[in-house]
């Protein structure tokens, strides 16, 4: 699976990377028809995207393009502010991270995991008041703006979750209803404007270090620059954004729930291209109160619970520890241990992380793409 993959985690030269003649790292699938005669088809693609790579894009999406210019549009506005209005925002260690984070500006240690770009951090979904009186104010509309787009795509999310049910064999609802646990699901949203590539720099750099998201899926709305790159076996991919696209990732969640059938995918990003490049992240989460383990639709004698049935909260603590102690691969602390896998066995790490980077959905601000 792609979390039990090592490869490559240390900040630095990129070593190698390569593109596969798949327009980019990962299949490009299209929605057309996905509530009519195309449906069986869509739910095909999107499935063994899943089981191969954790990660595909989607085009004729449904998500209004229209909605997606002006949370684009609002973003760049807001880093394209003098920086004592950006600052305004500023994170700070009490209100768990939300906020603007700045390398050349702020204290790294606010973000814990520094973090080599600039990037904001909040909750967007469930748009409760202290969620929103922290939203940016720069430009005028900004949270409007970017709440508009994360309702969108959080029903883009909930049809794939959908197609991804029926695959497996159970109830259309039921990730969606494993997710929500007792309440509703939440967005939280990492808005990143990575750095462009140095002049005269000869080696690509890693800018976020290789990774799998703690949550269930994430919608990464990209603008045309190249820098997120996914892992197959050994090798990086570049995945392409094709226009008016979204690219989707599977993050733990949905690897435990689906018990193993879908992947998790090993993503990072690298400082490649002469242009800064925007990533709008909409990391769709399980409610922090849901036990999320293996469907029981799924589970048989023949097919016992690979993973524990844990709530989420405490996923993310231990998923947030780890980071901290820059270890990867939190989904295998959940396993269900089988006596072969009662051997000792050594912790991997994120690497030495000579420039650390943030890792993952609210480690610190988090995040990523
Ligand atoms: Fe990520």
């Amino acid at each position: 699976m792609g979390t039990e993959v090592q490869a490559d985690m240390n900040n630095g030269p990129v070593q190698e990377t390569q593109t596969s003649g798949d327009i980019g790292g990962a299949p490009v699938i299209d929605l057309t028809g996905i509530e009519g005669p195309s449906r069986e088809r869509i739910m095909r693609e999107v499935s063994a995207a899943c089981e191969e790579w954790g990660f595909f894009q989607v085009v004729n999406h449904g998500v209004d393009l229209a909605v997606m210019k002006r949370a684009k549009d609002a973003s760049k506005e807001f880093f394209a502010s003098p920086d004592e209005e950006k600052l305004k925002f500023a994170m700070k260690k009490n209100v768990h991270f939300h906020g603007y984070f700045n390398p050349d500006l702020m204290d790294k240690d606010v973000s814990k995991f520094s973090s080599t770009y600039e990037h904001l951090y909040y909750v967007f979904y469930p748009p409760l008041q202290e969620h929103k009186d922290r939203w940016p104010t720069i430009p005028e509309g900004f949270g409007p703006a970017m709440y508009e787009y994360v309702v969108e795509s959080r029903g883009l999310v909930e049809r794939i979750l959908g197609l991804l049910s029926e695959s497996l064999g159970v109830e259309s609802h039921a990730l969606f209803n494993g997710l929500k646990g007792p309440d509703v699901t939440q967005s939280n949203m990492n808005i990143s404007f990575y750095n462009a590539k140095k002049e005269g720099e000869g080696e690509d750099q890693i800018a976020l270090l290789g990774h799998t998201d703690p949550g269930a899926v994430t919608v990464v709305y990209s603008d045309e620059v190249v820098g997120l790159q996914v892992q197959k076996g050994d090798r990086w991919l570049d995945i392409e954004p094709t226009p008016n696209s979204l690219i989707v990732n599977l993050g733990d969640q949905l690897q435990i729930m689906s018990n193993g059938r879908f992947i998790s995918g090993n993503h990072r990003v690298v400082e490649k291209s002469s242009k800064r490049r925007l990533s709008i992240i909409n990391f769709y989460s399980p409610n922090m109160d849901a036990i999320i383990g293996p469907l029981d639709g799924l589970l048989s004698e023949s097919n016992p619970p690979v993973y524990k049935s844990t709530p989420y909260r405490v996923y993310l603590d231990t998923f947030r520890q780890r980071a901290r102690a820059q270890l990867l691969d939190t989904i295998s602390s959940f396993k269900v241990l089988s006596l072969s896998d009662q051997e000792p066995s050594s912790e991997s790490t994120i690497g030495t992380a000579s420039t650390s980077s943030t890792i993952g959905e609210s480690t610190s601000s988090t995040g990523m793409r």
